[in-house]
């Protein structure tokens, strides 16, 4: 099986290549990054805008690096969402285009499962597993029991762990995406600096909170004599990484316990999103999970971010499992994995 995976739901537009056998024959990725960086984050209207302006020669690029020409295709799979609605209607648009110009199926993929099923396509993880999913717009605790079958432990009750990371790194004045930035700045730092806080650390249950956390930074910057110093940057971040990466951490220990409990057969934590490219939460990662009995798996850090690859083998997962879908699937902006998971309380709730 072939299948064609198209990911534009947020500033990526990318376009990869997967066989059912796990193998990636090609992985396109356009970024829209030096585009949004003059606003400091991603603006929906002109993300659209890109992804249709180059998602036409992406796919042609995917196809010629896979060697293979359109008829060379089982199936297409397009992010469908959540994310900006903008993007999603190009990829999902296109991608219905061509499955139904060559009657072959189109698979709408949850982009959250991309994410959630990519340690499969890359290290094979058997279900279930407990999965800690840390981007720009989510941040999650799950039980990932196979497609379409998850169970969510915590949630972040205000900001995603990624969206820390870019709006701390826009109050020091690093440029957008802030989560690389903040990491090469932390290399020099000294994480002891700073005293920030670990939001929610011993409330019960398994939900995070980080916007405290950004407040905290702000006030750390105005309480500085002057304008921030090379110094002050480097220790603030390496700071920030170290209580983001506590935070993470400390909610994910008794979310492992209770995976531990309710899935006995359960071998491994996997990471994946964004922030999981992170090196020094890949390290803590790694030692929570030799501390709870699990495994650890990390995708390679290209696969982390958002890519086509995730969403072909998305694609390649619900095919086999439920078939494709009709193509008159309309997007969904909000769409969590859990739909049975209780809604988190607290200030900008995320799905
Ligand atoms: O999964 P992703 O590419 O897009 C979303 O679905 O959100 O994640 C992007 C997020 C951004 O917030 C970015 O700052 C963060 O992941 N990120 C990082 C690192 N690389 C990307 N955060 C911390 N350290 C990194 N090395
Ligand atoms: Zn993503």
């Amino acid at each position: 099986m072939i299948v064609l995976g198209i990911e534009t739901s947020c500033d990526e537009t990318a376009a990869a290549v997967v066989t059912g056998e796990r193998e990636i024959l090609a992985n396109v990725i356009a970024t829209q990054i030096a585009e949004h960086r003059p606003y400091g984050g991603v603006v929906p209207e002109i993300a659209a805008r890109s992804h249709l302006a180059h998602i036409d020669a992406v796919l042609r690029r995917a196809l010629a690096d896979a060697g293979i020409g359109i008829g060379g295709i089982d199936a297409v799979a397009a992010a469908a969402g959540p994310g900006l609605i903008g993007g999603v209607l190009v990829g999902v648009t296109a991608a219905k285009a061509i499955a139904a110009a060559r009657g072959i199926p189109f698979v709408a993929v949850n982009h959250l499962e991309g994410h959630a099923l990519t340690p499969r396509l890359t290290d094979d993880v058997p279900f279930p597993y407990l999965l800690l999913l840390t981007s720009g717009g989510h941040c999650q605790s799950l039980i990932v029991r196979g497609p379409g079958d998850y169970t969510r432990l915590g949630t972040t009750i205000d900001d995603a762990a990624g969206e820390a990371f870019d709006k701390a790194a826009k109050m020091m004045g690093l440029a957008y995406p802030g989560g690389p930035q903040i990491e090469r700045w932390a290399e020099t730092g000294d994480a002891r600096r700073f005293s920030l806080p670990r939001p929610m650390l011993h409330a019960p249950g398994f939900d995070f909170s980080f916007s405290g956390l950004k407040t905290a930074v702000r006030q750390a910057l105005d309480r500085l004599p002057g304008d921030p110093t090379d110094a002050d940057i480097a220790d603030l971040s390496a700071s920030f990484q170290a209580a983001v990466t506590e935070t993470l951490c400390g909610r994910l220990a008794p979310a492992a316990a209770a995976f531990r409990e309710a899935c006995p057969a359960g071998r491994c934590l996997v990471v994946a999103g964004g922030v999981a490219a992170n090196r020094t939460l890949r390290a803590a990662l790694e030692t929570l999970a030799a501390k709870s009995g699990l495994a650890f798996v990390a995708p390679p850090i290209k696969l982390c971010t958002d890519n086509g690859a995730m969403i072909a083998w998305a694609g390649v997962e619900r095919l086999r499992a439920f078939g494709g879908d009709p193509l008159d699937f309309k997007p969904r902006p909000r769409w969590p994995l859990d739909a049975a998971a209780p809604k988190a309380r607290g200030a900008g709730v995320k799905a």
